[in-house]
């Protein structure tokens, strides 16, 4: 991400006076009524301005709406802007702040957005990589950590979780998401809710948190973003929408609507979703701010004439805060004075964004998080170490043929090879928030640190992946010839006794806007790496990605590979950890690898179809030149030990509704070294009123085993575990048959059958 922020400080003047309490504190005792008290003495253009949120940075995360700083810091002194994005530092917010609280008639503070991702200056795995982890304590501990340093910098609101089921790996922005599967993702978008806001809003070092993007997003047609979504109501009921479900009963204080379109309705304009189900059903009593500019893209996608049509349509449906869009300053005013808009929608808006602020206690205090004391209590090295294990927990172990890895101690000279051995950059991934550029522990650095000084270490980059500026709007320029530097690596190769061939993406080649139709090794990497696989067979491959990549060839061919996603600030440490044995890996792919990109979206919840298979006859749903099961499947990865499962043994055969069954399996350690498994629970409901995925996550477990030694472990099926959305609209259980299976990865795993009564 560009780091030219412009601080406001440098946009508006400097006031002196100090820090002013709003007079409407005192006056109410509840939220609600607190709320009304400030709604009631609103004119109708403050109202709107609540609902105007600008950016602080013209260029940061979205097309430039044009140098108006003039007029917006008009805007702030009247009190017409609701919130600002892109803001930072105490010195800046404090700044904006005192526009609003000194010049305003009522003196409502601002909220402070900004995308705080996978950590704010202590970077973190991204999202996809850390969900590998399955370690929920952990995610939510660097979501807390990430809300501490972004609250301490004048932060009160972060733009995440990002909880869009993806299913596509063209799709850049799988990154930022927890994968494929709606059971996991819930239970992380619940971990990140908590560690964002923790127990409490009014915790200045909580931040709000913002469930995006509402709805759809992640099913872009083809796996171009912003492109079409076409969903039924089935699946966007029973795998889109869960995990918003689930961070809106967590108590998440915003959600974010999307960009995309879906079935034939932009999703910021789209009614059901978000008066009916999110506001109605769901009950929930936040705000929906809208993408950047997506109301006023309405436009564009050919759903509204003008910015007031687009005004109309979007607050009608739901959307409360327009992000940079210049459409309700524009358009809702003149809306109601034309009996064109019911003032009571705006009321509900309003009434929505100052719940937050309530919440937040901004009213009680508008510079709570612009106070300079706050990045004192910051403590950098706790929140290294942290980055340190959730990373090493993230690493994926998918193949390790001969037991290459660990790295015995007869490994005496290792050859550290390929573009993003050395690169301290792409570790930090996209959306890296404060993130410094080049600020990540190598591979390289990681693999000295660790290795010892009788082991010889050599270094050669090979060739370059991305060239040029890197950057969040930049496209990525990737060195598709330049081959000059292979000559030299496989000079080292020959002499080592082990190759660390460090390949993958780099930080922009995932993210928004980064979609691709391939998804292999970019550029000249899969040259270079047969190039010294010939020299030398020893070769660990160590990918740092932020999607699965069609690695097909050296699936077949290098005898370990080890996913290290884009694993922010002490990545090499982490690397160097799994490779060298001290951490044993434990992550397990949130996300299917496929065999070829042709086979996108791919995911392991998919439906039987009516002709499931036969190897024998090509009129079956398959493909002619490829097998069309995943390559490595969701939930797969290896240890340094190995873990059997028993059989599973259940408390009964029959539930009802009312009732629930104990499954167990024991698991048992039957290598030599200590390690964690995650153990996985998956259903399917073998006959319903709609078809029914041919399993379904719905629950795991985390067990640490010793060698030897074995733990039951159990799991309880509850009847919420076997509901869906049904043909009649409802989510409910039906009657039936029923499936239960447990084991270490969706494609093995033990089976056992029960019914509903
Ligand atoms: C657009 C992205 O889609 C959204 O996720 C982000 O929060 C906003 N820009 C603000 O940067």
């Amino acid at each position: 991400m560009k780091k030219r922020i412009l601080l406001l400080a440098c946009l508006f003047p400097v006031f002196t006076a100090t820090a002013q309490k709003s007079d409407i504190k005192s006056s109410v005792k509840d939220v609600e009524a607190k709320v009304d008290s400030v709604l009631n003495i609103m004119t109708l253009e403050e109202k709107v301005g609540q609902m105007v949120q600008y950016s602080g940075t013209w260029d940061l995360t979205g097309p430039a709406t044009g140098d108006q700083n003039q007029f917006r810091e008009e805007q702030l002194k009247k009190g017409l802007v609701g919130s600002m994005l892109n803001v930072l530092s105490v010195e800046a917010t404090r700044e904006a702040q005192k526009m609003v609280m000194e010049n305003s008639r009522i003196k409502i503070p601002l909220m402070f957005g900004y995308d705080v991702i996978h950590g704010f200056k202590t970077i973190f795995p991204v999202p996809l990589g850390e969900t590998a982890s399955w370690d929920l304590e952990a995610m939510e501990e660097t979501a807390r950590i990430s809300a501490l340093e972004a609250a301490a910098d004048g932060v009160n609101w972060t733009f995440a979780p990002m909880i869009d089921i993806s299913r596509d790996a063209r799709w850049g922005r799988i990154m930022e998401g927890a994968g494929e599967d709606p059971y996991l993702t819930s239970r992380v978008a619940e971990a990140k809710v908590r560690g964002y806001q923790g127990e409490d809003l009014s915790d200045p070092a909580s931040i709000a948190a913002t469930a995006k993007h509402f709805a759809g997003y992640g099913f872009a047609e083809a796996g171009r973003d912003y492109n079409t979504v076409h969903v039924g109501e089935n699946e966007l009921h029973n795998t889109i929408l869960p995990p918003f479900k689930a961070a809106a009963d967590a108590g998440v204080a915003t959600f974010m609507n999307s960009f995309n379109d879906i079935d034939g309705t932009p999703s910021t304009g789209n009614r059901i979703l978000q008066r009916e189900i999110l506001k109605g059903n769901w009950d929930w009593d936040g705000f929906i701010v809208s993408d950047w500019a997506s109301i006023a893209e309405m436009r564009d996608h050919g759903y509204a004439e003008d910015l007031t049509h687009a005004a109309e349509i979007a607050l009608k449906a739901g959307s409360d805060m327009d992000m940079e869009g210049g459409t309700y300053e524009t358009g809702l005013v003149k809306l109601v004075e034309e009996g064109k808009l019911d003032e009571q929608l705006i009321n509900d808006a309003v009434r929505r964004i100052l719940r937050v602020k309530f919440k937040l206690g901004l009213f009680e205090d508008p510079y709570r998080y612009s106070n300079p004391e706050a990045i004192n209590k910051i403590d950098k090295a706790a929140h290294r170490e942290v980055a340190r294990d959730v990373a090493k927990k993230s690493i994926v172990l998918l193949k390790n043929e001969k037991n290459l890895l660990p790295l015995s101690s007869s490994v005496k000279n290792i050859a550290v090879i390929g573009p993003l051995a050395d690169d301290k950059n792409t570790p930090i991934g996209n959306w890296r928030a404060q993130g410094e550029a080049n600020s990540a522990v190598s591979i390289l650095e990681g693999v000295r640190n660790a290795a010892g000084k009788n082991v010889k270490i050599t270094y050669e980059k090979g060739a370059d992946l991305g060239m040029g500026e890197r950057s969040f709007l930049k496209p990525l320029e990737i060195n598709k010839t330049d081959k000059s530097g292979f000559k030299a690596a496989v000079e080292v190769a020959k002499k080592a006794d082990l190759v660390i061939l460090a390949l993958g993406e780099d930080a922009f080649q995932s993210g928004e806007g980064r979609s691709q139709v391939n998804i292999g090794l970019a550029g000249v990497q899969k040259e270079l790496m047969q190039e010294i696989f010939k020299v030398n067979k020893n070769v660990v491959l160590v990918l740092q990605n932020g999607r699965p990549l069609e690695i097909s060839w050296a699936a077949e061919n290098i005898p370990a590979i080890v996913v290290a996603w884009q694993l922010g600030t002490e990545s090499g440490n982490a690397i160097a950890d799994v490779l060298f044995g001290k951490y044993n890996p434990s992550g397990k792919l949130p996300v299917s690898f496929p065999r070829a990109v042709g086979q996108e979206p791919l995911y392991y919840n998919q439906k039987m179809t009516g002709r499931p298979t036969n190897p024998t006859d090509v009129t079956y749903s398959a493909y002619t030149d490829e097998e069309k099961t995943a390559l490595y499947p969701f939930g797969y990865g290896l240890s340094y030990t190995i873990f059997k499962y028993g059989d599973l043994s259940l408390s009964s055969k029959e539930m009802t509704q009312q009732g629930s069954i104990k499954v167990t399996v024991p698991v048992t350690n039957a290598g030599s070294i200590a390690g964690k498994e995650v153990v996985q629970l998956y259903l399917r409901d073998l006959v319903a009123s709609t078809t029914r995925p041919v399993k379904e996550l719905k629950g795991f477990e985390l067990v640490q085993l010793q060698p030897g030694e074995t733990k039951q472990v159990t799991f309880e099926i509850t009847n919420d575990l076997l509901e869906f959305y049904n043909a009649e609209r409802k989510w409910t259980s039906e009657p039936g048959k029923f499936q239960v299976m447990v084991g270490g990865n969706s494609a093995d795993l033990k089976v056992e059958s029960f019914e509903l009564k």
